[in-house]
């Protein structure tokens, strides 16, 4: 099969290579999907790069853990009827060495989750990492409730922008910062109901002034370590900081104003989400793609010779929504 892989870390267009590489076969309890086409996150740019949390053990890693396509093999115990079915698949670059930028990849049945009819393959290539994280943002510790004000921080990002649909969806009013008009424009489509430019702004005043005072009851936060000295004082009594990213490993958490307002801090990573949750994040991710309610941002697609270009423009972080590459 055509495939892109690495054997050493670092910059793309120094590692990553495009040839041949053997067929894959499932073997028992697996499927074999035929990409068509691969997602790229900012983890797997981390990965490659040798910048992220997870080390790589592998001689030779195929990246990208999020992809979408056709199963066209199962090995023993899955069901034939499976062959052909549209699927999208997670954590297929997670503890495991071959991922999605390939024309198969060979992975655990339940990770290849059925794609319904009416949403395209480069739309389910964005589901295992940023709709699930998204979800996850929204849904962890009990969940946003209806009528709550919700800080998206970085509402146009991928991650960002699922949530912001998730998040309205379920009635809360969302609050959205952003970097630019045209970042303003897709935050505000997804459902935000202020949008804030925090680049020219004071964001945590201003959500204080549109709370009236109250605070945000959740922040999903895209910057740990970017925000954190301000966040606290956005935050309503009891409120929760459900955060996904960082763009420095350490940062400082205010105690004074974290103590006083009883602030939650949930760190999590979508890779590590235990059964019971991930059960239920598909579940609830399915019933969204099912009744259209989701809107997807492809940035850009760019063919498996051009992966290197993918991993950069991931690397620049310029584009609004999500790289896909096709096999
Ligand atoms: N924990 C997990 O499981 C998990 C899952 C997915 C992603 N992540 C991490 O989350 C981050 C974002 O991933 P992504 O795929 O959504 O990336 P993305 O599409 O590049 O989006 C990042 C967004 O964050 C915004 N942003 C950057 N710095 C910000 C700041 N200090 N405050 C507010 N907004 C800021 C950017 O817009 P502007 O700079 O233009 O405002 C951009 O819209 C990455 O670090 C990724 O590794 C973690």
């Amino acid at each position: 099969m055509r495939a892109a892989f690495y054997e050493k870390l670092g910059p793309a267009r120094e590692v990553l290579r495009v040839g041949t590489l053997p067929d894959p076969s499932p073997m028992a309890g697996e499927v074999r999907v035929r990409i068509a086409a691969s997602g790229v996150n900012p983890s797997d740019v981390k990965m490659r790069s040798g910048t992220g949390s997870a080390a790589s053990q592998y001689p030779r890693i195929v990246p990208h853990s999020d992809g979408a396509g056709i199963i066209d093999q199962v090995g023993a115990g899955v069901p034939e009827a499976r062959v052909g079915e549209r699927v999208w698949v997670w954590n297929a670059r997670w503890n495991r060495p071959f991922g999605t930028a390939a024309e198969f990849v060979t992975l655990p049945a339940e990770q290849a989750v059925p794609l319904p009819d009416g949403t395209d393959f480069a739309a389910g290539a964005c589901f295992g990492i940023p709709a699930l994280t998204a979800w996850q943002g929204v849904e962890t510790d009990g969940g946003v409730q209806q009528g709550d004000w919700v800080l998206v921080n970085g509402g146009a990002g991928a991650v960002g922008h699922y949530a912001v649909q998730m998040a309205a969806h379920k009635g809360a009013r969302v609050i959205a910062t952003v970097s630019s008009a045209a970042k303003a424009a897709h935050a505000r489509a997804a459902g935000a109901e202020i949008v804030i430019d925090r680049k020219l702004e004071d964001v945590a005043e201003r959500i204080r002034s549109v709370t009236h005072g109250k605070g945000v009851a959740r922040a999903i936060e895209v910057d740990f370590s970017g925000n954190i000295a301000w966040l606290p004082q956005a935050m309503a009594d009891y409120g929760l900081i459900a955060i996904y990213g960082s763009s420095q490993r350490e940062g400082t958490v205010p105690f004074g104003p974290s103590i006083l307002s009883n602030i939650g801090y949930r760190f999590f990573i979508v890779y590590n989400q235990p059964p019971a949750l991930r059960a239920r994040a598909i579940a609830a991710l399915s019933g969204m793609l099912r009744e259209g309610r989701l809107k997807h941002t492809i940035a850009a697609t760019f063919s498996l010779a051009e992966i290197a270009s993918a991993h950069e423009a991931v690397e620049k972080g310029m584009t609004m929504g999500n790289i896909v590459v096709t096999p």
